[in-house]
C-alpha cells in the first residue's frame, strides 16, 4: 500500500510546500498548543503536520513508514524536528511519552485507523491532547459508497473514509474526549487531485469518468479533532 506513497513523494512533498502556510495557520488556530509540548505526527509523510506544529511546540517526532517521504522531510529539518521510520498502528514510543499526538490526512490510508487511534491515545500522557485531521465519509451509505469507488479507483492505497461518528466511536473506545471540532468543505480540482497519487491510464480514466457522473466526490470534506486523553 505504501508503494503509491514512494512513487509520489515528490508530488506529495511540493503539496505540502504550497499548503504549508495555510496548515500553519489552521494549527495554530484550532490546536492552541501551549509552546512546551513534545508532538508526534503519525503519517507524517514529508512532515506536512510536524512542520506546522514546530513553531508551536518544544519539539516534534514525524513517524512515517515510507524512507522516501522521511529523506523529503529530513532535506526540510528544523532545529526542533526529528523523524523516524515506523508504522503508526505498532510504534516504540513508551506509553505518555509524548503531550501532544497528531495525525493528518492519513487514517484513511491504514487498514486499521482503529489501532493508529489507539496507539496515539497510548502514546499521549494524561491531560495531552490527540489532534486527528482527516477526510470524512458522507453519512449516507449511497454517497459513500460513489465517493469510495471513485477514491479507491483514483489511488489503490486508499483503503477507506471514516464517517464522523466512526471517529467519534473510536474516539470513545479509547478514552479521548473532543474539545474542539471543525469541518471543512473543500472543492478540489481533478486532474491535479489524479496527478497527486500518480493515477494513469484506465483507471485514471475510470476515476474522470465516475467525478462527471457524481461531481459531489469533487467536494473534499475534512473533519478536524481537538481530543483530551484521559
Ligand atoms: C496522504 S499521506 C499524508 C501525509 C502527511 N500527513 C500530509 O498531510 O501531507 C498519508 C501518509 O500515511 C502514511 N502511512 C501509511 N500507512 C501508515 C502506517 N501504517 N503508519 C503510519 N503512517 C502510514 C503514508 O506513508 C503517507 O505518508
Amino acid at each position: 500500500m505504501t508503494d503509491r506513497f514512494a512513487r509520489t513523494a515528490e508530488r506529495v512533498a511540493a503539496r505540502q510546500d504550497a499548503r504549508a502556510a495555510q496548515l500553519a495557520d489552521d494549527v495554530r488556530e484550532f490546536g492552541q498548543p501551549n509552546g512546551d509540548e513534545r508532538a508526534l505526527d503519525v503519517g507524517t509523510g514529508a512532515g506536512a503536520l510536524a512542520f506546522a506544529l514546530a513553531p508551536l511546540v518544544r519539539e516534534v517526532v514525524g513517524l512515517d513508514p515510507v524512507p522516501e517521504l522521511l529523506e523529503l522531510a529530513r532535506a526540510r529539518a528544523l532545529p526542533n524536528t526529528e523523524f523516524t521510520e515506523g508504522d503508526g498502528t505498532a510504534m516504540s514510543f513508551a506509553d505518555g511519552a509524548f503531550d501532544l499526538a497528531g495525525t493528518h490526512r492519513t487514517l484513511h490510508h491504514v487498514e486499521r485507523p482503529d489501532l493508529v487511534v489507539a496507539e496515539m491515545a497510548r502514546v499521549t500522557c494524561a491531560g495531552g491532547h490527540v489532534l486527528v485531521v482527516d477526510q470524512l465519509a458522507p453519512g449516507d451509505e449511497d454517497a459513500a459508497a460513489v465517493l469510495h469507488e471513485f477514491e479507491t479507483t483514483r489511488d489503490r492505497s486508499h483503503t477507506r473514509l471514516l464517517t464522523d461518528e466512526e471517529l467519534r466511536e473510536l474516539f470513545a473506545a479509547n478514552g479521548l474526549s473532543v474539545l474542539r471540532e471543525r469541518l471543512e468543505e473543500k472543492p478540489r480540482e481533478l486532474a491535479a487531485y489524479l496527478d497527486l497519487a500518480g493515477s494513469e491510464g484506465e483507471s485514471r480514466a475510470r476515476a474522470e469518468a465516475l467525478a462527471g457522473a457524481n461531481p459531489r466526490v469533487l467536494v473534499e470534506s475534512v473533519g478536524w479533532y481537538l481530543l483530551s486523553a484521559r
